[in-house]
């Protein structure tokens, strides 16, 4: 990092989070305050290799268009009564990466598609960031479908009632990472309480997936001191992907 976490300004958190991709992703790894590069090591495997995707394992259940036509009519919780538009997910039905945020918000609500606001803003900078593009090997997805009244949190009966959702598209995805974006989303995905900053730094599981968390691109809007972390997180997310392949490629893993 070439900026420390005191004192950062929106321009400058911005300019890093939104350019500068391979070159800061390089000299991110020696960073000594990062608790990330352990996998930097195997980074001659940058690129994704390609991965078969025979899928003897997929468990019984809908295809991508019974699951969308599903949420479209979903009527399981009551978020359903103020909705305008379901908001399924987007993106690369086959990413490597999912990318699971918390519940629409009023841009979603009204376009059917999610991240689009503000912080979707961000969160494509961010996906920037480590080389990334909405819909390239990437899926955007929340824990609801249907947007809660004033951008309150989803209660957990409501997460609880479209989790078979998101469940299902995890297993026709098959992602290689999760990237869980804010408490909402890792606590319904982890199955317990914790907050982000416990739960950073580390890799998690969802259903045998690596799951790793950062910040909510929202609450990045609000807490620019942050950015910085969110910073290592997205570098740690990368390392983890790269040592997950290396560790395929080998054999070793
Ligand atoms: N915040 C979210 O968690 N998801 C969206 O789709 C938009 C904002
Ligand atoms: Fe159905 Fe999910 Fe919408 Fe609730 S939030 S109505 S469970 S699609």
């Amino acid at each position: 990092m070439t900026t420390s976490a005191g004192g950062i300004r929106r321009d400058e958190i911005l300019r890093e989070i939104g350019i500068g991709v391979r070159w800061r992703l390089r000299a991110a790894a020696p960073d000594a305050a990062d608790p990330v590069p352990q996998a930097a090591a195997n980074s001659a495997v940058a690129a994704a290799p390609a991965v078969s995707r025979a899928r003897p394992g997929l468990p019984p259940g809908p295809g991508w268009d019974e699951l969308k036509a599903q949420v479209a009519s979903c009527t399981a919780c009551g978020l359903h009564a103020k909705r305008n538009k379901t908001v399924f997910g987007v993106g690369d039905e086959q990413a490597d990466w999912l990318f699971v945020g918390e519940g629409p918000g009023a841009d979603e609500d009204a376009q059917g598609e999610p991240f689009v606001g503000q912080a979707g803003k961000l969160l494509d900078n961010m996906l920037a960031a480590i080389g990334l593009r909405r819909g390239e090997n990437v899926y955007i997805a929340n824990i609801v479908k249907c947007r809660p009244p004033g951008n309150r949190n989803p209660a957990p009966e409501e997460a609880q009632a479209c989790s078979p959702y998101l469940q299902r598209q995890i297993e026709l995805i098959r992602p290689k990472l999760i990237v869980a974006l804010g408490k909402v989303a890792a606590v319904n995905l982890l199955g317990r309480e914790a907050s982000i900053a416990a739960l950073r730094g580390q890799v998690h599981e969802y259903r045998g997936i690596p799951l790793v968390v950062t910040y909510h691109p929202a609450y990045l809007l609000r807490t620019l001191n942050d950015k910085a972390k969110a910073w290592q997180d997205l570098c740690f997310a990368v390392d983890t992907l790269r040592g997950l392949q290396a560790a395929a490629q080998t054999g070793a893993g």
